[in-house]
Formats: structure tokens, C-alpha cells, sequence
């Protein structure tokens, strides 16, 4: 089936490159880090992606995560266009905000209030600003190898021994932005004692990916998040979780509920959107009341809650609730990764799972915590498998860091289909 047959993703690319950066609008989807030429895809439909070539790819990218349902889930496509005939974007009180922001905060116990916004970045973003004007304080603790989108302050890197004077990951954020923000190991209690007690007294906030999924998947110890969230409230510093991958997707309550910890503040993004841009921070009542403009910490958004997003984001929530799905993924996944696993042996790769989240890495000894148990050459080595597996019509996120996704729409049967190309790209490799 051709998509379009007068179309091809060398093409597109190259037109792509003398009109975007890099030809691309987020920097992971230019394949710099696998090499080649990024595939352009023209649909999706449930558990697939088809190219513009026409060619159809099993996808455990999921658009990085949002699609929880998969591509086009009838039920959210059914509510989408119905909203399209109620306008998209009102600027203006509506109900549909509404409707989803009572869904998040009768059925998770941390949020108490919820203000929506455009992307995990603008939560994230906004979230730190409310700790700040709680605590009074304007330092925040973070750790390396959580990713917690692209706001200056966030953009951060460990400085040269623990503790000390951290430095920017990216160009044009001032270091003395850079220096507010300090920067602990991850799965190092004492790393993260030693800069509390130096440094605690200022932190207004530590903010953590209780399940970090963006360098790779770093499955930490229950004791250590438990001493993160003791260490910080000891200090009077604020506990921000940063669930945009893993709220509503690894369990409803997403990581609070699976470790029982209850945040201060926590930021939603991904799924809550259902796959369109929608991002949250929501927490105790006392602090998010400090939100404009209610309490006098600025925030605004022209976008913020548009009804499509709304809408499209209380289908999806509705649906994972009703259908069982998180006992469903989790089956199906670990049952995958299982197999994967034995697949992949042969090549010394393997994989972890969380959830309906799993991440391919060079095999390695013991469980990969934290950067410094990275293999080396990681980055290289997981090119060439991806594109043994592109080849056979696999697609996973064009990085060895990034983690995949499995979808309601991955069936059982589509899962074994995928575990067989699998098992022919591995035998080539060989
Ligand atoms: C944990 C986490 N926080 C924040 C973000 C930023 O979200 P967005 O890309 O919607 O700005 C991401 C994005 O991947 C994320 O994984």
C-alpha cells in the first residue's frame, strides 16, 4: 500500500532541513543518534505507524507516551470530532477542563488542585515557581539522568564534585540560572545526604522522576525514593514527582500510588493529553492556591485547557478506567519483554520493564541505577540493533535512552508478530 507514492522520507528530510533546525521540531526524531535518515510517517492506526512509502511499522514509540490506547482509538476519535463541532478554542470558562480536572483530582490523593497547561515542560516550569514562593527559597535539587523537559533552570548537568557549582547542558541558559539548580546521583543515598546537609536550608524544592525513563529506564530502590522524600521534607524543602511519563500510565495514581509516597506538587503530561498538548502541575491545595490568580505566582496560558485536549484527555482516562487496561499492559508487556529477553541474549542486549514501559540496553550484570552503570558505548552499539529492526519494520524511539511503549492496541497476537521480526533482524545480526 502506498501512502503517497509521490513522496519519500529522503525527500521530506531533506526539504525538512533547509526549512526546520536540523530539519526537525524536538531534537530525538532526527535520528542523530542512531544515524540515517528519519522515516516520515503519514498515519497511525492503533498498534502501527505507516510510512509515507506506505510501508506499515509496529510502533513502541507511541509518540514518546501519550498514546496509551494506541494510534486513533475509536472511542477518542469518536469524542474528538464531536468536540471540532463545538469549536477548539475558547479562551473563555468551559466545562470540559472541568469535567477532567474533577476526573485527576477524585481519583489521585496528591491533587488536591489542578491548573492545566500546554506541555510537561510548562508544568514542570510552573511547578518550581510555586515552591519557590512557598518556601522562599530559590535553589532546587535534581538528578542526574532525569529529564525534566526544557526549562532553563532544568537544562542542568553535575559540576565537577558533589555539590559543587553545576553547569548548563545547553547553550544560552546563564550559568548563574545554572547554579540555582544543584545536581545529585541517582540510587546514592549518601550523595544526596551530603548535599542536603550542605545545601538543604536553600533547596526550595527536590524534583525527581520517581521512575526516571528518560535515560533509559533507571528503575530506582523503594528505600531510596523513601529517603529522597525524607531528606527534602527534613530539610523544608518541597517533594516534586515529575510523573509526565509515568502518571496515568505505569498505574492511574502513577508512581505516588505505586510507591505510596504522596508529593508535594506532581506534574502530569502525556498521557492526560490522550496524544494531544496538554501538561499539568497539581498538588496540596495550600500551595497550588498560590496560583494566580487565586494567590500571586504568575501563570497564564492562551491554549491552556482548549477543549480538544480536555476532551480528548478525559476519553482516554475514562477508557483506561473502565477497561481494566493497566493489569492487561502490564501482562502483555512482561510477557514481551520476557521473550525479548531471550531474543536478544545472543547480541548481549537485553531489556527491563516497568508497567507497559520497557527499555533494550546492552546486557549488563546487575539492574542499571543510575548514568554510572551505563554500559559503555552504549549509545553506538543500540544504532545498529535499531536499524536491524527498522529494517524489518520495528519501531522503536530512534535513541538508546529512550524507552518504549506498549499500547492497548498491541495485542497479544501483534506482539508475537513483532517478537518474530524480532527474532529474524537478532539472527542477522549474529
Ligand atoms: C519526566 C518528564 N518531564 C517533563 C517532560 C517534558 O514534557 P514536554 O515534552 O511535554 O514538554 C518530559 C518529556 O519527555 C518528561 O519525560
Amino acid at each position: 500500500m502506498k501512502e503517497n507514492p509521490s513522496m519519500n522520507s529522503q525527500q521530506l528530510f531533506d526539504r525538512s532541513l533547509k526549512v526546520a533546525p536540523g530539519g526537525v521540531h524536538s531534537p530525538v526524531r532526527a535520528f542523530r543518534s542512531v544515524g540515517g535518515t528519519p522515516v516520515f510517517f503519514a498515519r497511525g492506526e492503533g498498534a502501527f505507524l505507516y510510512s509515507v512509502e506506505g510501508d506499515r511499522y509496529i510502533d513502541f514509540c507511541q509518540s514518546f507516551g501519550p498514546n496509551i490506547l494506541g494510534h486513533r482509538d475509536p472511542d477518542v476519535e469518536r469524542v474528538l470530532r464531536e468536540t471540532v463541532e463545538l469549536g477548539w478554542c475558547f479562551g473563555t470558562c468551559e466545562p470540559y477542563s472541568l469535567e477532567l480536572a474533577e476526573l485527576i483530582q477524585s481519583t489521585v490523593p496528591c491533587a488536591e488542585r489542578v491548573r492545566f497547561v500546554c506541555s510537561g515542560t510548562e508544568a514542570v516550569m510552573s511547578a518550581l515557581r510555586v515552591a519557590r514562593a512557598a518556601t522562599g527559597r530559590a535553589k532546587i535539587l535534581k538528578f542526574e539522568g532525569c529529564y525534566h523537559g526544557h526549562a532553563d533552570s532544568l537544562l542542568v548537568k553535575a559540576g565537577s564534585g558533589l555539590a559543587g557549582p553545576s553547569a548548563s547542558d545547553s547553550a544560552g541558559v546563564p550559568e548563574f540560572i545554572a547554579q540555582q539548580t544543584l545536581v545529585c546521583p541517582l540510587d546514592d543515598e549518601s550523595a544526596f545526604d551530603q548535599v542536603m546537609q550542605k545545601h538543604g536550608a536553600e533547596i526550595a524544592a527536590v524534583i525527581v522522576e520517581p521512575m526516571p525513563a528518560n535515560y533509559g529506564l533507571l528503575m530506582q530502590r523503594q528505600e531510596w525514593l523513601e529517603a529522597v522524600v525524607a531528606g527534602a521534607r527534613k530539610a523544608g524543602a518541597l517533594v516534586i514527582f515529575d510523573e509526565v511519563i509515568s502518571g496515568f500510565r505505569v498505574a492511574w495514581g502513577g508512581m505516588a500510588e505505586r510507591s505510596g509516597l504522596k508529593p508535594d506538587l506532581v506534574t502530569y503530561g502525556k498521557v492526560i493529553g490522550g496524544g494531544l498538548a496538554v501538561g499539568a502541575y497539581c498538588g496540596r491545595a495550600d500551595l497550588m492556591n498560590m496560583v494566580a490568580p487565586a494567590g500571586k505566582v504568575y501563570q497564564a496560558g492562551t491554549l491552556s485547557a482548549n477543549p480538544l485536549a480536555m476532551r480528548t484527555g478525559t476519553a482516554t482516562l475514562n477508557k483506561i478506567r473502565s477497561s481494566g487496561a493497566y493489569e492487561v499492559l502490564e501482562r502483555r508487556t512482561k510477557r514481551f519483554v520476557e521473550e525479548l529477553n531471550a531474543i536478544l541474549k545472543p547480541v548481549e542486549f537485553g531489556a527491563t520493564q516497568m508497567a507497559s514501559i520497557f527499555w533494550i540496553h546492552p546486557q549488563t550484570q546487575k539492574p542499571i541505577r543510575s548514568l554510572t552503570d551505563l554500559p559503555e558505548g552504549m549509545g553506538q552499539r543500540f544504532g545498529s540493533l535499531f536499524h536491524t529492526l527498522l529494517s524489518k519494520k520495528i519501531y522503536l524511539a530512534p535513541s538508546g535512552y529512550e524507552v518504549g511503549f506498549v499500547s492497548l492496541a498491541h495485542t497479544d497476537a501483534i506482539l508475537d508478530e513483532a517478537l518474530g521480526l524480532i527474532r529474524e533482524a537478532v539472527s542477522e545480526l549474529r
